[in-house]
């Protein structure tokens, strides 16, 4: 290091850290500004982040509830991520035209497709109302006078609240329930498909390569939002016409470099920074561990067909994904909280938190117990913790019959409950339900997962609740398998044929047959005792845990006054920002921050599902006919890896540089880092985004489809080159 970083580093301990947090974009200018100027910002706060003029916020939206897309154009053309686009294109897929096998874009205006259901969703405003929501609040009150004192101040604040007739009001806890905001927004729900690369792009690397630096995956694709002809909201129609964002961003082919600073602005889901070191121990050690040996026995189970049967493969590549996504993630997790000291971080602050409060008459009145208390109360429920988890993973999330059981099982208990007419009346809803988990189902599968769960169930869930049940039922039928064989060969659900006899048939019979199904009967039992056992005890102990999280979050941010805190992400807009940047996450290796078209190729296995490359792609790269879209190394540049802190919900948020233009796509992050959502550290957790230079040479030199690059603003050498 230079002398004089090392001096200011010195004199300024927290630009060390000035890297991590999801910030509020409300109090950019006081929290925020300095920092990301002294680290390169060009532009100030309000430009992005106002509510009287344009700023860059009202290019960002929250695309389809879970990712995030932003104005790429005046006409309202949206860039997401591939995998937040791929529900849609899926339905507008069929077998003549695959769009996820082969990509699609529309040639003009007509040819962009419908895709009933999306929506995009714009933040007109946003408001502190903490003071109004917790009105009449004391800390003396019970937790549920306080909580029903809060829900009676909403809904007042929602009355007085102004706002035009298309405009919808959210209000959210933030800060653990210490404060509230308000959020005015616009939600758009005749969203087009546009455009996507195909999977062999779009998905590069696929399940192999999620999490995991280097990448080289194109995940993008394109939509247009479309709005009545007075530019608000309006259902589909054809009469609809392209949206007129206020703001849509400025796109930079400049690139990047290690060092240059960046931003992420988007709509991250959840984090949980400010657990004590208990709770973030038995999320690595205990929690993390159960899920990922449940998830590697339904994978395991799932592979072997997939790979026997390519039309198995097709049926649950996406199922298998998505399992796949989370276990993959929790292993990072819980590796990287163990191998990056967070437990001995966390425990080192609370020492220091311990010994402030004890130092101060006032802090020690307040919170003198509170981490003893969290302490207690998070050993008491890890059990039921536990239990949840291996309910919630074996009998719902990853086994189809028992989650089939579960979501018919209000309608089957309403024959006795509410009589014989409800019941029929809800027969269609039951059949429409069947109808979407038939889709991609095979019995043979789900009975090997079946297996292969209810073993390790067994193994581990306590006996009085479920876990002598299950290892009952097996020794009568001479093991797991034989459990299963037996439940499935005699249940109907597993089978659409026998299901859609039965459900012929009178609904008297229909109930009785669904009441007496084994593998409804076996759920049943199953869930009887979650409900008995296990609910209750989460019941009485979580509201006491969030009780005590609002006040040490409070307490927290009272005793580190010289911290700045951000709230945990709620799926509201947040700004976060840092820089790009390589990292090091083991003796001896080094990543470097920017991959390249090069190592696509290296990479590419001819016929493999997950590395094969079109043989446009190899064409255009034999002729390195990259056109503007390569760096100064005559290279196409295709993804980077930056310190912003990001999580779940970022997905398709802009990578900004330091004036506010687009030159990257966020989609995932680094398979070390991903505790970053219980321990974000600047020197490992890094986000990865897809290079724009690569989607614009995409979208332009490989699909053709230049003319929509025409409606795109290309700014181009505001960098100084040193
Ligand atoms: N890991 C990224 C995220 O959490 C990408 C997931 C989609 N890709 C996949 N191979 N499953 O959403
Ligand atoms: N792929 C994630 C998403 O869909 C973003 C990656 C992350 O969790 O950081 O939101």
């Amino acid at each position: 290091m230079k002398k004089r970083t090392l001096l200011i580093l010195l004199l300024f301990p927290c630009l060390l850290n000035a890297q991590g947090g999801m910030w509020v974009p409300l109090h950019l200018e006081k929290q925020n500004e300095k920092e990301m100027q002294s680290l390169g910002l060009k532009i100030e706060a309000d430009d992005i982040f106002a509510i009287a003029q344009p700023s860059l916020k009202d290019a960002i939206c929250q695309f389809n509830g879970g990712c995030t897309g932003e104005m790429i154009s005046p006409e309202g053309l949206l860039l997401t991520n591939h995998h937040c686009g791929f529900g849609a294109i899926q339905q507008l897929s069929s077998l003549e035209n695959n769009y996820i096998e082969n990509g699609y874009w529309a040639q003009n205006r007509e040819q962009e497709l419908p895709a009933p259901g999306v929506t995009a969703m714009f933040i007109a405003r946003m408001e502190d109302v903490t003071a109004l929501a917790l009105l009449g609040v004391s800390e003396s009150m019970a937790e549920e006078a306080r909580q029903s004192q809060i829900d009676k101040n909403l809904a007042q604040i929602r009355v007085n609240t102004k706002k035009e007739k298309w405009e919808d009001i959210q209000i959210r806890p933030f800060y653990n329930g210490n404060q509230y905001y308000l959020f005015v927004t616009q939600t758009f729900r005749d969203v087009r498909f546009v455009g996507a690369p195909p999977s062999s792009i779009g998905k590069f690397g696929a399940d192999t390569d999620n999490w995991v630096w280097p990448r080289h995956t194109g995940d993008f694709s394109m939509f247009r939002v479309y709005a009545g002809k007075d530019n608000l909201p309006a259902e589909y129609s054809k009469d609809n016409v392209p949206f007129r964002p206020k703001k849509h961003l400025g796109i930079s082919l400049d690139g990047v470099r290690e060092g240059d600073f960046t931003m992420v602005f988007g709509f991250p889901g959840r984090t949980d920074e400010y657990l004590p070191e208990a709770a973030i121990r038995q999320v690595g050690e205990v929690l993390d561990p159960a899920k990922v040996a449940i998830r590697d026995r339904a994978l395991k189970a799932m592979d072997g067909f997939m790979r026997k049967d390519p039309a198995v493969k097709i049926a649950y590549v996406a199922r298998f994904a998505s399992i796949a996504n989370a276990w993959k993630k929790w292993m990072g997790e819980m590796q990287g909280l163990k191998t990056y000291g967070a437990y001995e971080k966390k425990s080192a602050m609370e020492a220091e938190f311990t010994r402030r409060v004890e130092k101060s008459v006032d802090f020690k009145y307040k919170y003198n117990n509170l981490l003893p208390r969290l302490r207690d109360l998070y050993r008491d429920i890890e059990p039921y913790a536990l239990a949840r988890d291996y309910y919630l993973e074996a009998c719902l999330r990853n086994n189809e019959v028992l989650s089939l059981a579960a979501g018919l099982n209000s309608w089957i208990e309403s024959y006795d409950k509410n009589g014989e007419a409800f019941f029929a009346g809800k027969q269609k809803d039951a059949a429409a339900r069947l109808e979407g988990f038939y889709k991609d189902y095979r019995p043979e599968v789900d009975e090997a997962v079946f297996a292969a769960l209810m073993e390790i169930y067994a193994e581990n869930m306590p006996e009085e609740w479920g876990g002598g049940f299950v290892k009952m039922a097996a020794a009568k039928n001479g093991g797991y398998s034989g459990l299963a064989h037996t439940m499935f060969s005699n249940s109907v659900l597993p089978y659409r044929a026998k299901m859609e006899a039965l459900l012929a048939k009178e609904p008297a019979v229909v109930a009785e047959t669904l009441k007496n199904d084994p593998a409804y009967t076996f759920w049943k039992t199953l869930s009887d005792a979650y409900q008995e056992k296990i609910q209750p005890k989460l019941q009485e102990l979580q509201p006491q845990i969030n009780l005590l999280q609002r006040q040490y979050m409070a307490a927290q941010m009272a005793v580190f006054k010289e911290k700045r805190f951000f709230p945990d992400a709620n799926s509201t807009l947040r700004l976060t920002y840092g820089k790009v940047s390589g990292y090091s996450p083991r003796d001896a290796v080094h990543y470097e921050e920017q991959t390249y078209l090069d190592g696509v190729m290296e990479k590419y296995s001819p016929g493999d599902y997950e590395f094969d490359v079109p043989q446009r792609l190899i064409d255009l790269w034999k002729a390195k006919d990259y056109g503007r879209y390569a760096d100064a190394s005559g290279r196409v540049p295709v993804g980077f890896i930056g310190t912003n802190h990001t999580t779940g919900g970022n997905s398709g948020s802009p990578a900004l540089d330091a004036y506010g233009n687009l030159i990257g796509l966020n989609f995932d992050r680094v398979w070390e880092g991903t505790m970053s959502d219980l321990n974000y550290d600047p020197a490992i957790c890094r986000n990865i985004m897809v290079d724009i230079r690569y989607i614009l040479f995409i979208i332009d030199k490989y699909a053709g489809a230049g003319y929509l690059i025409n409606e795109m603003n290309l700014v181009k050498g505001k960098r100084k080159r040193k």
